[in-house]
């Protein structure tokens, strides 16, 4: 049995780099797997959040997947709050989890910044709430960028670590699946940058809510080399806002970069601007267009996520139970 399990942090605004990186991917995978699509709301504090904001981006990665193309009735869409047991089997797991482990997770050096002192204890455990999350589920692949590769490790060390304990096998090793179409997205201001939602110049990042004009005019200031395209793939490799570039486009068409490149070769980035706007106008219209829809109808949306709160709950649970009774609780 095969299943998957992935989730976004409802902080910020979703991008082109969570679409053509994340799930467009995820949307592939709905067919041959049972999926499971989180909301990590929980994941989310371990940094502050406005309250209000919180509650509207959990609505709009929910409206996100769905204008995506994920199914809500084939696939679980939830937020994690709304599971007891994520948290709960997190508590369950840190007790075998060794400091020394987390302390060589580098999201959390640099999430914690300088002022190590001051930052907080669910930063530092956030690997463990993520390992929770998939093995409450017992998933066995985990669709994820190369940011949370480490975490995923993580998972598979502390599943290894509850099965040696109690000398049982109980939770599979999760596996990352790795796409090979999947594009790094790179911002559009410094192409040797992560297209992000936390960078401070929105211009830097197409969020899947920008209208066509605003998409046109963040493509168009973005930032180029001063030679024309160059007409080898190889020539990529020393100029970064080409490669990115070219990377994004042929994403959105479903071309292979050596096509890409290959259409564009000598070519003014004017004029292979223009190309790019349209072809990305083409494909987030439809979603932003759907997008919007739902979040008019925020009814509509939550119906999803109690939907899929109760079939995750139940699925957690029992596993949740298995741990308990494991681990040695009492149930009175
Ligand atoms: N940490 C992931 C990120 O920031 C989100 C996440 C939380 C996740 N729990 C997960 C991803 C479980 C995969 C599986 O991108």
């Amino acid at each position: 049995m095969n299943r998957i399990f992935s989730g976004i942090q409802p902080t910020g605004n979703l991008h082109l780099g969570n679409y053509l990186g994340a799930i467009r991917n995820w949307v592939k995978l709905q067919k041959d797997y049972e999926c499971i699509f989180c909301i990590v709301d929980l994941h989310a504090i371990t940094l502050p959040q406005d309250p209000v904001e919180l509650r509207k981006a959990t609505r709009e990665v929910t409206a996100a997947y769905i204008a995506c193309g994920i199914d809500p009735d084939a696939c679980t869409i939830f937020n994690q709050s709304t599971v007891s047991a994520h948290a709960e089997l997190a508590w369950v797991l840190g007790t075998m989890t060794p400091l020394g482990w987390l302390n060589r997770m580098t999201q959390f050096k640099d999430k914690a910044g300088k002022n190590r002192e001051n930052a907080g204890l669910g930063l530092y455990a956030y690997p463990v709430l993520m390992a929770a999350d998939i093995l409450a589920y017992k998933a066995t692949h985990v669709p994820v960028g190369e940011d949370q590769k480490q975490h995923l490790e993580l998972a598979r060390d502390i599943a290894g670590a509850f099965n040696s304990r109690y000398g049982i096998e109980f939770f599979p090793q999760p596996e990352p699946q790795i796409f090979g179409a999947a594009t790094r997205v790179m911002s559009l201001r410094d192409g040797t940058k992560k297209m992000s939602k936390s960078e401070e110049s929105d211009n830097s990042r197409i969020n899947l809510t920008d209208t066509p004009d605003l998409i046109a005019q963040k493509i168009k200031r973005a930032k180029t080399d001063p030679l024309p395209l160059p007409a080898t793939v190889e020539e990529l490799a020393t100029r970064p806002e080409a490669d990115n570039l070219l990377g994004i486009y042929a994403a959105l068409t479903d071309k292979s970069l050596e096509a890409v490149v290959q259409e564009f070769a000598g070519a003014q980035y004017s004029v292979f601007k223009g190309a790019l706007s349209d072809v990305a106008v083409a494909v987030l219209s439809p979603i932003t267009a759907e997008m919007n829809r739902m979040m008019a109808d925020p009814a509509s949306i939550d119906a999803v996520l109690r939907r899929g709160a109760e079939r995750a709950g139940d699925m957690a649970a029992t596993h949740l139970r298995q741990v308990y009774d494991i681990v040695g609780f009492l149930r009175p």
